[in-house]
């Protein structure tokens, strides 16, 4: 660590975030080791305690990965999102707990290292029923370890952000492994349905959270560029394809707006008009639009779409997803 390096503070919000981790976590194997104890008299508190633990650290992995998306998606979430490391570090803790446990229960016993045991004692990788899926946990592991010793703000400065980030993306890799590890696991002997629904539920929600807040990123970063700036002359526009739709990108008074091209009157080419008295006028019958709303300036009552737009370097880009007819849009200035 260098000379440099400054300690986060423990303030009030990390510390209530982390009482409801361990309170939750406690109830948790509480419960589990309880009503596992009834359900099943014959098990030992060494197996409710590793199912308890594998467990635990699965479905908090699931919430460490919704957390993402859902930030992405309402911004309310996001104080979940500042601790969140805390939440991988205690998932490796018990996922950890659990593998130790696992080895020591199911390869300790005998005279070869529990280790050189779990690769060797069972080869099927070729059946299903049997697969050795104790493997998979193992490299699942690793990763989780991996992530949990680089956590700290001192390893994501010394890495730097980048090459921090690809490390971390590799818990999809540990959640592929884990998934698998329970399904030619546990999955192959339970005869109840329950531990498959649960896991198949939680598979759905990581999945559709991670489409849905893929799709609305993908909305927000789909500017296509339109023309240079100064290829447009003052109070007039260019006019630019975005799919099916052509928009018209008006220039005035130093700012950028963007709007439907065709005029609701008879269809007219709004792009091919100019701005008159501060409204984008149709060449055709002078049908006239405020060019930040879309909306025909009162009393009347026509409406367009209107156009996000954003200025980088030289060029003007348009979000091709119309808002609709009469949307505000605050013009963008040119630099
Ligand atoms: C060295 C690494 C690991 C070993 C040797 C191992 C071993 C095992 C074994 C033997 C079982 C079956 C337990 C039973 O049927 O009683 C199991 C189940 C399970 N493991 Fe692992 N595991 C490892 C890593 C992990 C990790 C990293 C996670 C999650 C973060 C995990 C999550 C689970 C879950 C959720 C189950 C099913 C629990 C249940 O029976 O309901 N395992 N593991
Ligand atoms: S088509 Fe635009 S005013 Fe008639």
């Amino acid at each position: 660590m260098s000379v440099t390096y400054q300690a986060i503070g423990w303030n009030r919000a990390k510390k209530v975030y982390d009482g409801v981790l361990v309170s939750g976590l406690a109830l948790y194997l509480g419960v589990f080791i309880g009503v596992g104890a009834i359900v099943h008299p014959n098990a030992t508190l060494e197996t409710l305690l590793i199912r308890g633990m594998g467990t635990a650290a699965l479905l908090l992995l699931h919430i460490i990965l919704a957390i993402g998306p859902l930030c992405r998606l309402d911004k309310r979430f996001l104080p979940l999102l500042y601790n969140r490391r805390h939440l991988g570090v205690t998932m490796f803790v018990l996922a950890l707990a659990h593998g130790v446990f696992s080895l020591i229960q199911f390869h300790a016993l005998g005279d070869v290292n529990p280790l050189i045991s779990l690769f060797a004692s069972n080869m099927r990788y070729g059946s299903i029923a049997d697969f050795p899926f104790q493997v998979l946990g193992f490299f699942a592991l690793l990763i989780l370890f991996m992530m949990a010793a680089t956590s700290h703000d001192f390893w994501l400065n010394t890495l730097s952000a980048p090459v921090w980030k690809r490390l971390h993306m590799m818990v999809y890799l540990a959640y592929g492994l884990l998934i698998a590890h329970v399904a030619l696991g546990v999955l192959q002997s339970e005869t109840s349905s329950v531990l498959a629904a649960v896991v198949g539920v939680g598979m759905t929600v990581v999945i559709v959270l991670h489409i849905a807040a893929g799709t609305v990123e993908w909305r927000k970063d789909n500017f296509v560029a339109a023309c240079e700036i100064d290829a447009i002359p003052e109070n007039r526009a260019c006019v630019v394809s975005c799919g099916s739709e052509r928009v018209a990108v008006f220039k005035y008074g130093g700012m950028i707006s963007a709007i439907s091209n065709v005029c609701q009157h008879q269809n007219g080419p709004l792009g091919e008009g100019k701005i008159i008295d501060g409204c984008i006028t149709c060449p055709w019958h002078g049908y006239q639009y405020l060019p930040d709303t879309g909306a025909s300036p009162p009393p009347f009552t026509e409406k367009v779409a209107t156009y996000r737009t954003k200025i980088v370097g030289q060029l003007v880009y348009v979000d091709p997803q119309p808002l609709p007819p009469g949307t505000r849009v605050p013009p963008t200035e040119i630099p």
